[in-house]
């Protein structure tokens, strides 16, 4: 099958910390997508989503803002028809596992009829030219489930999702799988481990853990920090959307991981080390803000994923390093005050609170 070539793009989820990323991608001078016409950003700017995220490309005039919810079918019919779409790279999704735990709804709501929506509509908008477009359904690791100390999760792994997110997650991608076999509408399905790197809200483990060093508060690791996870820089798991967009054959799943593995806590202690080293203070200093809290419930042991199939097919690599790219996200982080106020909602300081009684 010849490479896809989209031309008008909606992202779905693009305010948020991947979606954000990915269309600074998108838009980038002399990029690789600097074929297209338009890239359409359609999110419901929920407690995770914020404008701040895509300072910088709000001026582009490819870039075109929506303000609206995947489960609104109009809206959405709407979007599709204005702009002529040919590409969706769905994002959009409660993303939080530990908000997952404390209520499901919203998850189910978003994550599983969000994603029926959108999809749905797709499939009616689309119906006389399937092989002129392509719809990129973003997942994750979860969805299979836990590992133990060995193994890594292949495409033919089978779901055997943990948490209420992951649940919703897996939904999600049964339903993109059934589109295919049902009507043979395009879909390409990713699943993808841990990211990190800049516009991740403060409330996932590598930016809460830097916010929280900053201002000298508890580093509030779970049990006792042996829980292992993999982790990608954003840019890699970017570049490796769009190689799953333009080399994805429909119908296939992708994985992607790095193969950077590290359990949370040897993770916290290095982002300690090098907020000290940043920040001019002794060594140690913020590893003595490490606090061990209750463990999450049902927490997966450890995360692992085998890439082969996407380096062979999509001919994708990962590029970025994660003992490189740590410094460089604690920098990003300490260099941008403004941004994390911008992004500390109400909502966001709610979470926190009762999420973590009694560590301010
Ligand atoms: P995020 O929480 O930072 O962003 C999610 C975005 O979706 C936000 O901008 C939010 O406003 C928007 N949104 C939520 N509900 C919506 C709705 N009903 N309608 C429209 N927009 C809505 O999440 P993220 O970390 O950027 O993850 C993006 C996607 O990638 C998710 O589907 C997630 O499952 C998947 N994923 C994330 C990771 C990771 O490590 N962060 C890894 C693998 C896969
Ligand atoms: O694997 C991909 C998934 O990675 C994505 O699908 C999710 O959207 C994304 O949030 C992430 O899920 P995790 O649960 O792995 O990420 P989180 O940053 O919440 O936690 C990483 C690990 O750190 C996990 O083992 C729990 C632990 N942790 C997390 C927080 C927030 C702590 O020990 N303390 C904390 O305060």
């Amino acid at each position: 099958m010849g490479r896809f070539e989209p031309r008008r793009l909606l992202i779905t989820g693009g305010a948020g910390f991947i979606g954000s990323n990915l269309t600074r991608r998108m838009l980038a001078a002399g990029g690789e997508a600097a074929g297209l016409e338009k890239v359409v950003v359609l999110d419901a700017l929920t407690y995770a989503g914020h404008l701040a995220n895509l300072d910088g490309v709000t001026s582009d005039p490819r870039l075109h803002w929506v303000h609206a919810d995947i489960c609104d079918r109009a809206a959405v019919e709407r979007v599709l028809a204005d702009h002529a779409i040919d590409a969706i790279f769905h994002l959009a999704a409660e993303s939080h596992v530990d908000r997952s735990i404390e209520a499901a709804d919203v998850f189910v709501r978003t994550n599983v009829t969000g994603t029926f929506t959108l999809i749905d509509v797709a499939r009616r908008a689309w119906a006389d030219r399937f092989d002129a477009t392509r719809f990129v359904h973003v997942s994750t690791d979860e969805v299979y489930g836990a590992l133990g100390e060995t193994g890594a999760f292949t495409e033919q792994t089978p779901y055997a999702p943990n948490s209420p997110y992951a649940a919703s997650k897996a939904a999600s991608d049964l339903l993109a799988r059934s589109y295919f076999q049902t009507y043979g509408l395009p879909v390409v399905i990713t699943n993808c481990c841990n990211n990190y790197g800049p516009y991740q809200l403060p409330e996932k483990l590598i930016p809460l853990m830097i916010a929280n060093a900053v201002e000298g508060k508890p580093l509030p690791v779970y049990g006792q920090g042996k829980q292992i996870r993999e982790w990608l820089h954003v840019d890699d798991h970017c570049a490796a959307l769009w190689s799953a967009m333009t080399r994805g054959t429909p119908g296939e799943s992708y994985n992607f991981g790095s193969g950077d593995e590290m359990s949370n806590l040897r993770l916290v202690e290095l982002l300690a080390d090098l907020v000290d080293d940043e920040l001019a203070r002794a060594r140690g200093t913020t590893r003595a803000l490490i606090k061990f809290v209750v463990d999450r419930k049902g927490h997966d042991f450890r995360y692992a994923i085998d890439s082969s199939k996407a380096r062979r097919a999509l001919a994708w690599e990962r590029s970025k390093v994660l003992d490189v790219k740590l410094a460089e996200t604690v920098r990003w982080y300490l260099a941008n005050t403004a941004w994390r106020q911008a992004v500390a909602s109400e909502e966001h300081a709610r979470f926190q609170a009762v999420h973590y009684p009694g560590l301010r």
